[in-house]
């Protein structure tokens, strides 16, 4: 019922997520009942890959596939197997998403970034109560990120070319000054607010199952930000999260930005629109 087999001929295209361990992705769930959906001749299938590189030297040879998602421990080692990669991916150093073109070349992008940005977006823009879609809701803003790890600066990039002013907060400060923009520890953060209505990004994973009951960040600094985005996804609501909303803040779900990349990708393999509705309620149906 995942992978359709009935459906499979000679000429179907293949997809797949390649990761290391990767039996538990929900992306094959979803983007098989996409392509199902608008009766796409082409599956997603798992791929458990150990060896990044040989993979893709078998990758690019064979025309049956035709784009692939990447996930842990490849996002950073695929980058040089690529012939082409978008700016910003390339500058945070991590892909997720691989199209093959017809002549071989493999083409890819960082769709969490992308995610995470409109997620954040539309959030401040139904705080602002503006149109969506007209200019970014970030030009401007103070924006930290808490964390300078993989999805750290993917934030931190997405939000500076969104024109927002990014600080980086790490535990490890070394690390937060070569993400770029202002850089400071997480217990500076605590008292760090030179202004109100700033917007903060965690991407620690302090808070995460199965300690949940921790928080990068003290309850009393989060009355100086009017939105919060919180990576983690599980649980759903994290003790940040929970705290910010008390604090008056809007709140964004790490399943927020999930979904959303995964849309982005859908849109690479396909130049179709992803079936938004659709993959949402498979997400929570098999949360
Ligand atoms: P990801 O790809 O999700 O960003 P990562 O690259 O392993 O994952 O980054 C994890 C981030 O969480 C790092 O910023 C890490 O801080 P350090 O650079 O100091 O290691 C941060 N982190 C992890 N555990 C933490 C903890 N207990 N307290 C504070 N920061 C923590």
């Amino acid at each position: 019922d995942l992978y359709n087999f009935r459906l499979i001929r000679p000429d179907t295209k293949v997809y797949g997520i390649i990761g290391k361990p990767v039996g538990h992705s929900k992306s094959p769930l979803l983007f098989n009942a996409a392509f199902k959906s608008v009766g796409l001749n082409a599956v997603y299938v798992h791929l458990l890959v150990d060896d990044v590189e040989k993979f893709f030297e078998a990758y690019s040879a064979v025309d049956f596939v035709a784009g692939c998602s990447c996930t842990i421990p490849h996002k950073e080692v695929a980058v040089k197997c690529m012939g082409e990669i978008d700016p910003i991916a390339k500058k945070i150093g991590a892909i997720n998403n691989i199209v093959r073109r017809p002549d071989g070349t493999l083409t890819a992008f960082n769709t969490d970034y992308i995610g995470a940005i409109s997620a954040i977006e539309d959030g401040l823009r139904e705080l602002n109560g503006a149109t969506p879609g007209v200019g970014s809701p970030l030009a401007g803003k103070l924006f930290v990120v808490l964390g300078a790890g993989g999805a750290g600066k993917s934030l931190a990039y997405g939000a500076a070319q969104k024109g927002a002013r990014v600080v980086v907060a790490n535990r490890t400060l070394e690390l937060a000054d070569k993400v770029g923009g202002q850089a400071m520890t997480l217990d500076e953060v605590a008292s760090f607010h030179p202004e109100d209505r700033m917007v903060l990004a965690n991407t620690t994973s302090v808070g995460m199952k199965p300690n949940a009951d921790g928080t990068p960040i003290p309850k009393l600094a989060l009355r100086h930000y009017c939105l919060v985005f919180d990576a983690i996804y599980t649980p759903k609501d994290t003790r940040l999260l929970r705290e910010a909303r008390e604090s008056g803040a809007i709140i964004v779900y790490g399943t927020e930005m999930l979904i959303r990349q995964g849309f982005e990708q859908y849109k690479n393999f396909t130049g179709l629109q992803a079936p938004e509705e659709l993959f949402r309620t498979l997400m929570e149906k098999h949360a």
